[in-house]
């Protein structure tokens, strides 16, 4: 049930079928590249893209507005304080700001650094700093509730490999959003810190969906049975030395982002690298008001009708499309279903992009906009073809998840006839190609 109930609205239309048509064709068969009038439910993404709540909206009119100490910043100062544990931080206008200032102190030329799966922001930070960002996923089983786990084992070898004075940080994405937004238990939190005392690297979580990994461990580690949402989430993140925090997600705001540290000197560090890039440490690029709406968002986040209602909302679309004949990553992960594309359209092979031809039919047949996870996206890398279906935080209804199970069987019904795609236009680098290239349908 929907902890919430709608006091603002946005009206949404479906253009009608030649519109949908005109409009995928002139994006060059590429999602990003559509006007946002022009779709009716959006799935692209669940950062900064939800619904604020009344009290986010009231907290904004307090924003104090003074480039330096302004209360707003004290406010979200004590909410990451008593949601997340830490005292010190730095704010970022959104998670890319945080990690440029955290990986910019920690990363040098020539280092390694594990994560359980990178994100790809984090990954460009890394490599940006001169360092070789090294996956290190647990060997998943397929009933294994925490799939976003790292493999601490893979962790030693690289230090046995490398030599653990090249590993600086030691990171954990929770919840795992490049393996399916799946989440991370807390043992494998204290498995990691032990880790990282062997090798004295600095143990950094990227706390993005904090609050949704809390949730999974609620339900699914014994240990925590019968545990608040929010006492989990500070148990999680009390084993780091550092977080790096987007706040368009579990601050459930549309913008901003944070670093969190416990040492002083690499707080020190992290704030004048933080004045250069972000501005100056009470504010870092963010209006007053944007830290009021994260102070209140985060304890939001870890308030039991909210995420409950959240997690269950996305195993509530998976479960729709499995009764659709979907293939999906199962179990749905904490943000996001995974619809695997070459299972539900065999007959496209891989070069010619099977998730993108999903994504753009996705559109066409319902004005659903969704982002291919795949060859389109990470060209030459060997991993599965993924469509990711991201929810919006308090945005959408039953009534959109059976539009968009509808949808699917719509376009289901007509895979034999679907052509592949062909890039006729892509921008220099390679990595950003997603965002802009344009496609065609194969002959
Ligand atoms: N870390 C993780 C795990 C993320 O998922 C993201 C963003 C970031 C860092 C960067 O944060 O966008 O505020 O700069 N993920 C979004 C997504 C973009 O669609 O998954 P940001």
């Amino acid at each position: 049930m929907r902890a919430y109930r709608a006091k603002v609205v946005e009206p949404i239309h479906l253009p009608d079928r030649d519109e949908r048509e005109a409009n995928i064709e002139e994006a060059g068969y590429n999602v990003f590249n559509l006007d946002s009038e022009d779709v009716f439910i959006d799935l692209l993404t669940d950062s900064g893209t939800g619904t604020m709540s009344d009290e986010q909206w009231a907290a904004m009119m307090r924003g104090d507005e003074a480039y330096a100490g302004s209360d707003s910043f004290k406010r979200l100062q004590e909410s990451v304080a008593d949601v997340m544990g830490f005292e010190n931080i730095v704010p970022a206008h959104q998670g890319r700001g945080a990690e440029n200032v955290l990986y910019g102190v920690l990363v040098s030329e020539g280092d390694y650094v594990p994560n359980n799966t990178h994100f790809d922001t984090t990954r460009a930070h890394v490599v940006n700093n001169g360092g070789q960002p090294v996956d290190c996923p647990v060997d998943v089983a397929p009933d294994d509730p925490f799939q976003g786990n790292l493999d601490p084992e893979k962790v030693r070898e690289l230090a046995d490999e490398v030599g653990a004075e090249n590993i600086p940080a030691l990171v954990v994405t929770i919840t795992n959003n490049s393996m399916a937004g799946q989440p991370v238990s807390v043992q494998n939190l204290r498995d990691a810190r032990e880790v990282a005392d062997e090798i004295d690297a600095t143990f950094v979580i990227d706390a993005c969906r904090f609050a949704e990994n809390a949730y999974f461990v609620q339900q699914r580690e014994a240990e925590f049975e019968g545990s608040s949402v929010a006492a989990i989430a500070r148990e999680e993140l009390s084993y780091a030395d550092a977080i790096v925090m987007s706040g368009k997600k579990d601050a459930l705001s549309n913008i901003g982002g944070f670093v969190g540290v416990r040492d002083d000197e690499l707080f020190e560090h992290a704030k004048q690298r933080g004045i250069l890039y972000e501005g100056f440490s009470t504010y870092g690029g963010l209006s007053g008001r944007d830290l009021e709406a994260m102070a209140v968002g985060l304890r939001e986040a870890v308030t039991q009708p909210y995420i409950e209602s959240r997690v269950e909302q996305v195993s509530e679309l998976g479960d729709l499309l499995l009764d659709a004949d979907v293939p999906i990553y199962a179990p749905t992960g904490g943000h996001a279903v995974y619809v695997k594309a070459e299972e539900f359209l065999p007959n496209i092979p891989r070069e010619q992009f099977p998730g993108q031809v999903l994504v753009g039919e996705l559109y066409r047949e319902g004005g659903v906009r969704a982002v291919e996870l795949g060859e389109f996206a990470f060209p030459g890398e060997d991993r599965p073809q993924l469509v990711r279906l991201c929810l919006p935080r308090r945005t959408y209804f039953r009534e959109h998840l059976e539009h968009i199970a509808e949808t699917f069987e719509k376009v289901g019904e007509r895979r034999d006839e679907l052509s592949g795609l062909e890039i006729v236009w892509e921008p220099p680098m390679e990595e950003l190609r997603h965002f802009s290239a344009k496609l065609e349908p194969v002959e």
